[in-house]
């Protein structure tokens, strides 16, 4: 039988990665759409197999160039997404709700077997996030577009090529305090890659017909417990200081103007919410794939790096015989 062929846009990303990997080991032929190769393609390539991963670049917008794809594509999984808006064509309303309606046509006029779209959780609730109600229409058009799509919607997602642990491990580093928003109180259930990408192939190799999944990791963490367990990670005492809102909105404003914004006063509206399920949909343990990997465990592997000494500051190096070697 020949290898199902499934069209991947954001294959470049964190997510994107590990699902390549988990995909071409399980004999499925994928086809990345990037914005440019020369800075992705070497990172999209050596994710799995040599004739198992094809990569095109494209705008996402240049529909004449993407509906080609389709015309080849089994099933369509479309990671793109941001955190902030840039200039120009970069807004929420383009990359969230416009983007994935364009998508859910082409799977509709070629008939695909599946479309998966990786959403976000809590965008019912963050009412007043234009991240979140951007996310929230385009998830709307794409189920008036498409039936056969499955919605996922994750919880932080976490792995050692994040923007979430990495980053936050970074800024600990470096900074004597720490903010907490919201007092710290807001919830996650922070999500491995690996298991998340677990859940996307149990979606398409079941033939899940669910039409939207809340994805969440195995425990419930607080803002603040996530911070203190990257610094005992890290090995560092930091302290962690509620900002009262009109500062933390300050902040926010005055953040959302570096080229890689920290925080955006959007961002500042969406940690306002809870990131758990909301009870109204089907989460991955109800579909039969619980999560199975805890975010201290996980984060072990790779903090380290982060501690004074890298790599020489576990357990593995005994520094004290290396000095006496030397
Ligand atoms: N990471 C999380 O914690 C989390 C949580 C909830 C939901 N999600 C959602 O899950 C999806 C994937 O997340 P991720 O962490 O893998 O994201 P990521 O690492 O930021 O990757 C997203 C990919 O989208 C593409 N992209 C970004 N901006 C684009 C633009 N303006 N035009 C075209 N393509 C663009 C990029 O591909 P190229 O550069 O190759 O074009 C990039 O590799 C997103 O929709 C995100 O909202 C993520």
């Amino acid at each position: 039988m020949n290898p199902k062929n499934c069209l991947i846009f954001g294959g470049s990303g964190q997510i994107g990665s590990f699902l390549i990997r988990k995909l071409t080991k399980n004999n499925i032929k994928v086809t990345v759409v990037t914005r440019n190769t020369h800075q992705k393609g070497l990172k999209i390539k050596t994710q799995g197999n040599a004739g198992y991963i094809d990569v095109k670049e494209s705008n996402i917008f240049d529909e004449k160039k993407i509906e080609k794809l389709f015309s080849e594509a089994d099933y369509c999984i479309n990671l793109i997404g941001i955190l902030y808006e840039k200039k120009r064509g970069n807004t929420f309303k383009n990359i969230h709700t416009i983007f994935p309606t364009i998508l859910a046509k082409l799977c509709k006029k070629y008939n695909l077997k599946q479309f998966i779209h990786i959403s976000a959780l809590g965008i019912n609730e963050a009412i007043d996030s234009k991240y979140a109600i951007s996310k929230l229409e385009g998830e709307n058009n794409i189920l008036d577009n498409f039936s056969k799509t499955t919605i996922l919607r994750p919880s932080v997602v976490f792995s050692n090529s994040d923007n979430f642990s990495t980053q936050f491990m970074t800024l600990l580093n470096r900074l004597p305090i720490f903010p907490l928003y919201y007092s710290g109180n807001t919830k996650f259930m922070p999500i491995h890659c690996s298991d998340l990408t677990d859940i996307i192939y149990h979606v398409l190799s079941n033939k899940i017909e669910t039409k939207i999944i809340e994805c969440v990791g195995p425990e419930v963490l607080s803002f603040k417990e996530i911070l203190q367990i990257l610094l005992s990670l890290i090995d560092k005492k930091r302290f962690l200081v509620p900002f009262p809102l009109p500062i933390a909105k300050l902040s926010a404003k005055f953040f959302q103007l570096l080229p890689k914004p920290l925080l955006t006063v959007d961002q500042l509206k969406l940690l306002k919410y809870d990131n758990i399920p909301s009870g109204k949909y089907k989460t991955n343990s109800e579909i039969g794939v619980p999560s199975k990997l805890f975010f201290r465990n996980e984060v072990k592997k790779y903090s380290f790096m982060w501690r004074d000494g890298g790599e020489f500051s576990t357990e593995k190096y005994n520094t004290k015989s290396l000095n006496e070697k030397s």
